[in-house]
């Protein structure tokens, strides 16, 4: 079917006559990467297991490690890997003498900057084109006012950013400006160091991951409202200065890397797949529960919860096995909110949009273009030349259905999401498709050309 030797930039994807199968699924990328720092955190050593090895979660391996803690792979099979993580705590890690690499990760410059603020030594966070393209002004703010020193250039918005940390912080009560899990988070981690109360507002709720990870390591961690489930304000607050337990950590299968298969399934008229034991935080699920709004046909089944899990059941994740088979899907209108909620699945929701009856809106999709990349622009000329009726204005975009696909070539502008997007369209458009800089898709899924390949045998 993809007829590409490895090592290769670009792939091949042809029209599939059926997909069956059940493909396996990556390490929830936020939580592998929460789990590495928290762990570097607490003192003492635990077992990360089933983190995803993507090269955005190694490169959050390696910055650790290059901080004095002892990261050492179990087992790796190509798609996830077991870590052992030693840890001396916060108090025992030291200055780097490199600078750290991001590569193309924001989440590990947005996090590790949280946690940088709160150790008192001289860092650099740097990373690859993409990564020097996007904003930090939104974390320079708050942990500035708390007390670190941070520097970026062009006027302190973009990277490589200076964290000169403190050991003298200072709790803040701070809203956040775009709906960013990675700002909350850095507040956080930044707050655990502080003296006083820490509290993040945010206007759409977020992933609460590091919230949840933070509880099962003995933080308490309050929310306002209460109410558990995603969408709406809430404000978060932590008192600095509590003692972080080390804890093993399960990490479910990523819910993100499962939405392409959910809609290669709803979209194909001729398939049927299973995914296993994929994390549903309510903060995480939206886009399940979107393509169950276009009417996908998606059946899901409650697994035992991983993820440290505890009495508290704001502590664990939530995991599901879900199937997915061939549906007639309708459009739909998504909000501000619901992109916030669904983010880094917007390109594959639009992919789905091509193939549902009539006119899907997404309304307020702006912060997209500070993804890997622009992700408006490349989702709709990706798309466009496979011939779907697709359009921007300003932040909204519209696309009419269902419309066939043709295959043709998809340029993936070196962001692992929309390589994977076009792959999926790939299984749908007449002819082949080709997509460049396709190997882009191992900053989150390094397996996912073979799975690809397994469902179409
Ligand atoms: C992430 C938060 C989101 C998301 C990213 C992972 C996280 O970014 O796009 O892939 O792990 O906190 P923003 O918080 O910037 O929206």
């Amino acid at each position: 079917m993809t007829a590409t030797l490895p090592g290769e930039k670009s792939r091949s994807v042809s029209r599939a006559a059926r997909l069956r199968g059940e493909p396996r699924l990556p390490g929830d990328k936020s939580i592998s990467h929460r789990a590495l720092l928290l762990a570097a955190l607490a003192e003492g050593e635990c077992t990360i297991s089933g983190a995803g090895d993507g090269r955005d979660v190694r490169a959050t391996a390696a910055i650790v490690a290059a901080l004095g803690v002892r990261v050492n792979q179990l087992n790796a099979d190509g798609l996830n890997v077991d870590y052992r993580v030693t840890s001396p705590g916060a108090e025992g890690l030291h200055e780097p003498d490199r600078v750290l690499d991001c590569r193309n990760s924001g989440t590990s410059l947005r996090l590790c900057s949280g946690m940088l603020a709160g150790l008192p030594f001289f860092s650099v966070l740097d990373g690859d084109a993409s990564l020097r393209s996007r904003p930090v002004a939104r974390i320079i703010e708050p942990l500035r006012s708390m007390g670190a020193a941070l520097f970026a250039r062009r006027s302190d918005s973009l990277p490589p950013l200076v964290v000169i940390g403190s050991r003298r912080l200072r709790g803040i009560d701070f809203t956040t400006r775009v709906p960013s899990a990675q700002v909350k988070s850095a507040i956080l981690l930044a707050g655990l160091r502080a003296e006083g109360r820490t509290t993040v507002r945010e206007a759409v709720a977020t992933r609460d991951h590091t919230e949840r990870m933070l509880r099962s390591r003995g933080i308490e961690v309050r929310r306002e409202p209460a109410a558990s489930s995603g969408g709406g304000p809430v404000a978060w607050t932590l008192e600095g200065g509590a003692r972080l337990r080390s804890l093993d950590e399960r990490v479910p299968a990523d819910p993100s890397a499962a939405a392409f298969w959910l809609v290669a399934g709803a979209i194909h008229p001729d398939a049927e797949l299973t995914l296993r034991s994929v994390g549903v935080n309510p903060t995480r699920r939206a886009a399940i529960d979107l393509l169950l709004r276009m009417g996908a046909a998606i059946d899901e089944s409650a697994v035992g919860g991983a993820g440290g899990a505890t009495a508290d059941e704001d502590a664990g994740e939530p995991l599901a096995d879900l199937t997915v088979r061939s549906s007639d899907l309708r459009a739909i209108d998504l909000g501000a909110e619901d992109v916030a909620a669904a983010i880094d699945e917007i390109p594959i929701l639009c992919l789905a949009a091509t193939q549902a009856l009539g006119k899907t809106t997404i309304r307020g999709a702006g912060e997209l273009r500070n993804k890997e990349s622009d992700r408006i622009a490349g989702v709709v000329a990706g798309l466009t030349a496979l011939g779907a009726r697709i359009g921007v204005e300003g932040d909204d975009i519209t696309i009419d259905g269902p419309t066939p696909l043709v295959g043709a070539a998809a340029e993936t502008l070196d962001d692992h999401r929309l390589a994977m997007t076009f792959a999926v369209a790939g299984l749908i458009a007449s002819g082949t498709t080709t997509i460049d800089l396709a190997e882009s898709a191992a900053v989150s899924y390094p397996s996912f050309f073979l799975e690809l390949e397994g469902l179409t045998a």
